[in-house]
């Protein structure tokens, strides 16, 4: 284990590193470490494999986790924008790297499941974040779970599934600077 802004590694040591699902879990100052430790450690030959969502769109999952959160007392600030998503990846990769491929796939997915819903939210981090944050007192946080649930079940009878769409998003960056 080692922290991604100084990472145990001698210059140019790997021919493919991955980062995937990682680098939205850092604010842009801390990203901006993070890139240039990805920049000294792949070989100048070598690639970066980068893997986010999009942050473009509705994802329900963070929808129904913000309304959990306001019917326990403790409404979101608001939509906070990723810092490392399909539409800011590239710019954010090219501070390190002269080429930066991106690749899109789409994934449809329909839920008329609450509780299958509420096993995948369990998995989130956000979830974990909510559940452990000091502002929300632990008898609330043990609670989200059982929100999400009539959440979910709500939108299920609304709208007779949860659909859901996810850009998976993979750059491939070349050339480190
Ligand atoms: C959404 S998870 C993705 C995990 C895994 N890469 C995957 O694709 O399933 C984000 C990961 O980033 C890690 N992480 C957060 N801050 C980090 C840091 N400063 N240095 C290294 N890893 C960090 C967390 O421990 C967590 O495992």
């Amino acid at each position: 284990m080692g922290d991604a802004r100084a990472i145990p590694a001698r210059d140019a040591a790997f021919d493919l590193v991955m980062a995937n699902h990682m680098l939205y879990e850092f604010a842009s100052d801390g990203l901006r470490a993070v890139v240039a430790e990805l920049n000294r450690i792949v070989a100048r030959k070598g690639r970066l494999l980068a893997t986010t969502y999009s942050d473009a769109g509705r994802v329900l999952l963070t929808d129904l986790h913000n309304e959990t959160l306001a019917v326990l007392g403790f409404p979101p600030s608001g939509p906070q924008p990723s810092s490392f998503c399909l539409e800011n990846g590239a710019d954010v990769l090219s501070a390190g790297f002269a080429e930066v491929d991106t690749h899109v796939m789409e994934e449809v997915g329909s839920d008329t499941d609450a509780d299958a819903f509420t096993a995948l939210y369990v998995k989130t981090g956000g979830y974990h974040w909510a559940a452990s944050h000091d502002p929300i007192p632990e008898a609330d946080g043990a609670r989200i779970p059982e929100v999400f649930r009539s959440k979910a079940e709500e939108r299920i009878d609304e709208h007779g599934a949860i659909v859901t769409v996810t850009n998976w998003t993979a750059f491939v960056a070349r050339g480190p600077l």
